[in-house]
């Protein structure tokens, strides 16, 4: 049984995730820098992954063996203050790394993003291995994580899992502060019957992935034989792509009177330099990954229609 520790596990994915843990059978020990105020069915504790030390005792207390490092700040929050972003996605990484070396942990898996994309990364269908070029400082963190899990895999055989996920869409919590966020705003709007104010184009096309195909796919490649994975930093990974007009066409076509003003801001310029579809041909050889959730379903998912 593996003796799962997750940091950040009150955000967007982390509460998700410490459920199908659970669920699964793994022990696990859900942790985030802030107090949990809904009910939680694993253990819980309060933890700044900044503090190496308390980070370290809960390693060593509840017998860790593999870590969910979800810590991060995201895109369009990033950007509001980039030295404290930079601070936050990256200390915290190093302090896992560190401590995971210390304390032999097996496995550790930190999400990537697409944001590590840019200009150069031929950005109609992104290669596995595109130039990257990213814009944000969230972006430049997230590469310079996958350069770490690369350079630490090499150094110490440290088996850190990586995906970089697109927009990912779920209706649980308040979505963290990325560019995707908008399709949540829209999803929320409809089911109070609101109009909604798009903060991007009508027609900016970007990839998106359901949270039930977000978490299999997280699943799919923790369980897989390290020795069938070719890539040693971070997988493609989409469940399919759309724009915000796409979004709002589906959701009409189920039923709801809504309308969408289109008022762009500044997350326009960093979706700009975002893939509007990307290659997972890896992801699908290396350890089987194969996305359930289209547009349609996602949205009616989503609806709970
Ligand atoms: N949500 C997406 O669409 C998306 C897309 C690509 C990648 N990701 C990645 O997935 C991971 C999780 O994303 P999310 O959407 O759940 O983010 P989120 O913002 O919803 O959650 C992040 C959590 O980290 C916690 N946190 C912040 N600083 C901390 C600290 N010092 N110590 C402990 N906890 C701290 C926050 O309280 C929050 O609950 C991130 O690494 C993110 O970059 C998410």
């Amino acid at each position: 049984m593996d003796r799962v520790l997750i940091t950040g596990a009150l955000g967007q994915l982390g509460t998700t995730l410490q459920k199908v843990l659970y669920k699964k059978g793994d022990f696990v020990i859900a942790t985030d820098i802030r107090d949990a105020t809904k009910k939680i069915e694993c253990q819980y504790e309060k933890l700044d992954v900044l503090s190496y030390d308390e980070l370290q005792r809960i390693v060593e207390k509840y017998e860790i063996n593999v870590i969910y490092h979800l810590v991060a700040i995201l895109s369009a929050k990033g950007e509001k203050n980039p030295f404290h972003s930079w601070k936050i996605n990256m200390e915290t990484f190093q302090n896992i790394i560190d401590v995971s070396i210390k304390s032999k942990i097996k496995k550790i898996f930190w999400p990537s993003s697409i944001a590590v994309f840019g200009k150069d990364s031929n950005l109609n269908f992104v290669p596995q291995n595109a130039h990257m070029n990213p814009t944000t400082i969230y972006g430049v963190s997230k590469l310079a994580g996958e350069k770490l899990m690369n350079y630490y895999y090499h150094k110490y055989k440290l088996d850190i899992r990586s995906i970089r996920f697109p927009g990912i869409i779920s209706m649980e919590t308040k979505p963290g502060g990325g560019v995707t966020d908008y399709i949540i705003e829209m999803l929320k709007a409809s089911k109070k019957g609101k109009d909604y104010n798009c903060f991007l184009n009508k027609d900016k096309r970007l990839p998106m992935i359901y949270m039930e195909d977000a978490i299999s796919a997280i699943i799919l490649l923790m369980s897989a034989n390290r020795s069938k994975l070719t890539i040693s930093s971070s997988y493609n990974i989409k469940g399919f792509t759309a724009t915000p007009e796409e979004f709002y066409s589906a959701i009409k076509s189920n039923g709801y009177k809504i309308r969408i003003n289109y008022k762009v801001d500044y997350r326009q310029k960093i979706a700009n330099t975002w893939p509007e579809d990307l290659d997972d041909t890896k992801a699908r050889k290396d350890w089987g990954w194969h996305p359930k959730f289209g547009l349609e379903k996602t949205i009616k998912s989503a609806l709970n229609i």
